[in-house]
């Protein structure tokens, strides 16, 4: 298989295992790439692309523009807080316009879920989703499976814990579809209110002891809680949270395994994890930020082949 089975980078649930593969090869080439003297390579000279951020980012933003830019295609940004969209135009009406500048591919982040599949169906442009709300972040899932698949070789067989928040985490859900699709075995950890209703559809394991999850997992990928996407309180305290599931030195020491710790950033140092635990040799965290550029060349460069 050498081309991606669907139109668009909507989210990880539409994909299949060869895409996600395909995706790894070749990232894998353009990881030798970005790691020479001459990063740049001319794969999408003449193609523009519109990165339009309806929501706050930093590392999928930055990413996003340097593989664009690694790719040599032409490169437009977009922030809605300085644009006309706080004067009430619609968000048809502003990519509309974005492409009557004749944009070939829009990269997207919003705050809505299911924003990225409406477009898809109203314009014509590639669209990838670079997170909607609480539904899916298909680059940051494939970022984090491939970080995983470089560290153990396979990413089939391992035990990936997902730690936290997975009631508002699009990047839980990516997760799971992704790790899933290539045949590892994912749990779930957290206080109950922060687990979704369908989770048992999901197939995941579901721990609410932290101490048995880690005993569990060859991965720990944890998350921040999302106090901006919960409109009541749903646990105590930041500090009890931090208690009873935050991620310390101490809790490593005291697991009979070493385990790698994953987080897709920004991190709340001293709430999920401690200093000493995402700086430490078990953190692949720097990894997954730089494996991100490569994925999202891969990404961009694959939809540009589809025509
Ligand atoms: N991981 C992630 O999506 O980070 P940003 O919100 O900074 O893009």
């Amino acid at each position: 298989m050498n081309s991606l089975s669907v139109e668009h980078m909507l989210g990880i649930k539409y994909l299949i295992k060869d895409d996600i593969n395909l995706i790894f090869k070749t990232a894998d080439n353009f990881k030798k790439i970005i790691n020479q003297p001459i990063k740049k390579v001319p794969s999408l000279r003449d193609v523009t692309i519109a990165n339009l951020f309806f929501e706050n980012s930093t590392r999928t933003k930055l990413s996003f523009e340097l593989a664009e830019k690694r790719l040599s295609a032409d490169v437009i940004n977009f922030s809605s807080a300085s644009s006309s969209v706080k004067k009430g135009e619609t968000l048809l009406d502003t990519v509309n316009n974005i492409l009557a500048m004749k944009v070939d591919i829009v990269v997207m982040r919003h705050p809505n879920p299911g924003a990225s599949v409406f477009l898809s169906r109203n314009i014509k442009a590639k669209i990838i989703n670079a997170g909607d709300g609480t539904h899916e972040h298909p680059t940051q899932a494939l970022l984090d499976s491939y970080s995983i698949r470089e560290k153990y070789g396979i990413v089939e067989g391992k035990k990936i814990v997902i730690i936290g928040d997975i009631l508002h985490s699009r990047v839980a859900l990516s997760n799971i579809y992704c790790l899933k699709k290539l045949g590892a075995d994912v749990g779930v950890c957290g206080p109950s209110t922060l687990m979704p209703k369908y989770l048992d559809s999901l197939g995941v394991k579901h721990f609410s002891n932290l101490n048995s999850a880690l005993n569990w997992c060859d991965v720990a990928n944890v998350l921040r809680i999302q106090l901006e996407r919960q409109d009541v309180q749903l646990f105590p305290s930041l500090r009890e949270y931090s208690n009873v599931y935050g991620i310390n030195k101490n809790v490593l020491d005291n697991l009979n395994k070493n385990i790698t710790i994953m987080h897709p950033g920004p991190i709340n140092r001293g709430v999920e994890l401690t200093s000493d635990v995402a700086d430490s040799e078990h953190s692949i965290i720097l990894d997954q930020v730089e494996n991100g550029v490569a994925i999202r060349m891969a990404v961009l460069y694959l939809l540009s082949l589809k025509k």
